[in-house]
Formats: C-alpha cells, sequence, structure tokens
C-alpha cells in the first residue's frame, strides 16, 4: 500500500462505522482531506472512497470485481446466494440484460398504475380508520403490487407474512441478534415457495404472462444453454420483489419531505411532470438509504499516486458523494431546485449506485423507483387529505436502514375526486 494514501491508526474501525453510521467515512475524508483513506473494517484491510472521480474508477470493472466482495451477512438476507450482486464479466452482463428487459417504459408505467390502483383501494379503508402507520401500510401496498407485476402467485398462508419477510429481507443486514436472523428465516421460507413456484412454471403447472419477472427468470438460459438452478432463479425473483418493497423507505422520506417543506407541496399542486421529478430526485439525493457498496481490487493500479493493491476490500461512500460539497452546492439544503437543470453525472449522483446499467452493477430498478415514486407523490399531494399528529419524526443517521422513528402515523385521511 502506498505510504500516501491517508491511513486511520488502530486496529479495527468497525465500531466507529457502527456509531457513525452514514457519516462515516464522509467524517474521515474531510478530515484527512482527501478523498480516499485506507482503514480496517470488519477485521480486515480495506480503503474508503468517495466522490465523483473515486465513483469513476470504482466502476471500473477493469479495476473492480464483485465475486468474493460482499460481507457474508449481507448475502445471507439482502442479496441471497449465486444473485446478480456477486458476478463479473460476461456472466453478469448477460444477467443484467434479463433485468433490464423488465425495465420498457411500458412495463414501468404497469407497476406504477398497480401501486395507484392498490393505494386507492387502500385509502378507502385508511378512511374508516383512526389512524394508519404509513411504512406499514405502504409495504402492503407494495408487496400486492409487486407480486402482481412479478407474475407471482403468493401461497395463501405466506399473503399475510410477505410484507413482513420481504422488510426483514432489506432491514436485516446491518443488524446484531433476533433481528438479523429474522432477515436469514424470512429469506428461507420466501426463497423455498418461490423455488417451488419456479418449478410449477418449468412443469407447465403455473403459466405467468410472458413479460413477467416470473417467466422470463424461469426460462432465462445461461451461456451453454441451462437453465438457472431452482435456487438462483428464486434469488433473482426475490430480486424484484424485495427492492420494490423497500421503495417504502424513500415513500416514507416523500412524506416527511411534503410534511417539513410545506412550500414544496404547493409548488407541486401546480408544476408539471418535470418538477415532480426534480422533487423525487432531491429526496432520493437527501435522505439516507444505502450508504456505500463494496467491491475487491481485480488486479493492482495506481490512482492519484495512490496503490490499490490486488484483493483489497474498497467501499464506494454512496451517500457522501450524493453530499459532496465539490458537488453539490449548500449538499444539506432540501432543494428540488438543484435538478432543474442538472447535467446528469453517473458519478456524481449515486442513491442507487453509479456507472452503466448493463456493464456495471447500478440498480436495475432505478427508472422503477423514480417512476413508483411519482406516481406516490402524486397520490399524496393530489389525491388525498390527511394529517400528520405530533410524533417522533426524527431518524438516526446510524441506523440502516434509517427511517423516522414513529414511521409516519397519518390520520383524518380523505380521497379526494
Ligand atoms: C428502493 C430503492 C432502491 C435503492 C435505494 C436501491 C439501491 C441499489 C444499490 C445501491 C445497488 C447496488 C449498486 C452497486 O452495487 O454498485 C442496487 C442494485 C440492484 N438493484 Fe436496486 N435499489 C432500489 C430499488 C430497486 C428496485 C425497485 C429493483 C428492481 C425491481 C432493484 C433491483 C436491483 C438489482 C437487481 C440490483 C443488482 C444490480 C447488479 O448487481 O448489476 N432495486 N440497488
Amino acid at each position: 500500500m502506498s505510504a500516501s494514501m491517508p491511513h486511520e491508526d488502530g486496529i479495527d474501525h468497525t465500531i466507529s462505522l457502527m456509531r457513525e453510521g452514514y457519516l462515516y467515512i464522509l467524517n474521515r475524508r474531510r478530515s484527512f482531506n482527501c478523498d480516499v483513506f485506507e482503514t480496517r473494517l470488519l477485521g480486515m484491510k480495506a480503503i474508503c472512497m468517495g466522490g465523483k472521480e473515486a465513483a469513476e474508477i470504482f466502476y471500473d470493472p477493469e479495476k473492480f470485481q464483485r465475486e468474493g466482495a460482499a460481507p457474508h451477512r449481507l448475502v445471507e438476507t439482502l442479496f441471497g446466494k449465486k444473485g446478480i450482486q456477486t458476478l463479473d464479466g460476461e456472466h453478469h452482463r448477460r444477467r443484467k440484460e434479463m433485468f433490464m428487459a423488465l425495465m420498457s417504459p411500458t412495463n414501468i408505467k404497469e407497476l406504477a398504475d398497480l401501486v395507484k390502483e392498490e393505494w386507492i383501494s387502500a385509502a378507502k379503508k385508511w378512511e374508516q380508520m383512526n389512524e394508519v402507520i404509513f411504512y406499514e401500510e405502504v409495504q402492503k401496498i407494495l408487496s400486492t403490487a409487486a407480486c402482481r407485476w412479478a407474475g407471482v402467485t403468493v401461497p395463501e398462508d405466506e399473503i399475510k407474512n410477505l410484507p413482513n419477510d420481504l422488510e426483514a429481507l432489506f432491514e436485516s443486514p446491518a443488524a446484531l441478534g433476533p433481528d438479523h436472523w429474522k432477515g436469514r428465516n424470512a429469506r428461507n421460507r420466501v426463497e423455498k415457495w418461490v423455488g417451488e413456484l419456479i418449478n410449477q412454471v418449468r412443469d407447465g403447472k403455473e403459466t405467468p404472462p410472458e413479460n413477467t419477472a416470473l417467466h422470463r427468470f424461469s426460462w432465462f438460459r445461461e451461456f451453454d444453454g441451462t437453465l438457472l438452478d431452482t435456487e438462483t432463479a428464486a434469488v433473482e425473483v426475490i430480486n424484484i420483489l424485495r427492492p420494490i418493497v423497500a421503495i417504502s423507505i424513500f415513500l416514507n422520506f416523500t412524506l416527511l419531505s411534503l410534511h417539513h417543506y410545506p412550500e414544496e407541496k404547493e409548488k407541486l399542486k401546480v408544476q408539471d411532470d418535470k418538477y415532480a421529478k426534480m422533487f423525487v430526485q432531491e429526496v432520493r439525493r437527501y435522505y439516507p438509504f444505502f450508504p456505500f457498496v463494496s467491491a475487491k481490487v481485480r488486479k493492482g493500479f495506481v490512482w492519484n499516486d495512490f496503490t490499490f493493491e490486488e484483493g483489497t476490500l474498497t467501499y464506494l461512500d454512496l451517500y457522501g458523494t450524493n453530499h459532496d460539497p465539490k458537488i453539490w452546492e449548500n449538499p444539506d439544503v432540501f432543494n428540488p431546485e438543484r435538478f432543474a437543470d442538472w447535467e446528469g453525472s453517473p458519478f456524481g449522483f449515486i442513491p442507487q449506485g453509479g456507472g452503466d446499467y448493463l456493464l456495471g452493477h447500478r440498480c436495475a430498478g432505478e427508472w422503477l423507483t423514480i417512476e413508483v415514486m411519482k406516481v406516490s407523490l402524486d397520490l399524496l399531494v393530489n389525491r388525498m387529505n390527511y394529517e400528520i399528529p405530533d410524533q417522533d419524526l426524527s431518524y438516526s443517521m446510524v441506523s440502516i436502514p434509517s427511517i423516522p422513528h414513529s414511521k409516519i402515523i397519518i390520520k383524518n385521511i380523505k380521497l379526494l375526486d
């Protein structure tokens, strides 16, 4: 390792990471006055980095690989074994094409329409209720819409549990003890019945529509012409269902931002689609969600005089890049206007990863996320009235993922025509 790379002294800094959460890398980039530094995390030497130039090298497939980079606890909960997140090169590209084939404008609109339909039907029930917990209700909506969109028929005895199980997959990776095991158990349960469903499709007993994830992933073939093994196909179908339910986190922050910035809500009532998109982009930039992503140095290289040794685990700071003062003016101010004439860098704005969709690991569901957020924003701004009573709306910068502590209680809900 080059002597000139700033280096955090000490045996291990996992505790500092747990204490400082989303700000861990950013704090050190500031104190070292450098976008890259070396440390030790989870008992291993690691490089942390952030900013536009760092993202550019991180997403260079010649320099970094994903195989062997994801911590075990993430694979056991969030990702699943042998999923796309751990692939490299041609195998990754072929698998990514399978995902991106689902992301046509027509298909994306179909999911947005399903979300709207489920939302309106749920809101009719909310009108009769004293109050509802927005985070939980939205997860039910997204879980039902995701299964319908993916062509997945949920077994009777799983319907009630499914939103909780999918939530546990993205809430448990950083958790300790029972909360972590909840995620592992949920993964085993969901993988089992989704796997059975895939076998039924292959046996001709289930016939999901052709443009659905269940159909496409059941019949996807590797380079050698073989189908994916059942477990891997199930992992990839869950790679569609789980993150759609995770949009609930962004939706909670959307609701929170409307509450904290009422003038924005008034603007949204009279503005067009462009402003709605700017608002959604700012929610994705401003609030904490995915803190960082990891990869391993594929082949040693030198960047800005710093030596990256082969095999070194490297973390790219997503949150910190979205709050980098070299990229964003007043990064800690919520301001949708900043996206009015934003030039659209794939490395400076990376809430769902950066770089290229097919050649790299950038989130396959980013366009889908934006459209689901836009349709939900319209429902919150133009299609319903509600009140937000006094409650603890603060959120942690340490818990990963983070949501407002009360999960946002809303009451006196009224659907508008
Ligand atoms: C809820 C909001 C979402 C966030 C914050 C998010 C974030 C991310 C991040 C940070 C990555 C990793 C990027 C990297 O490794 O460089 C990723 C990858 C991925 N996301 Fe998302 N995502 C979201 C929604 C979705 C949705 C809705 C889908 C699909 C329906 C989806 C499917 C995927 C897939 C398949 C990958 C793996 C891509 C690859 O390895 O090539 N995500 N996402």
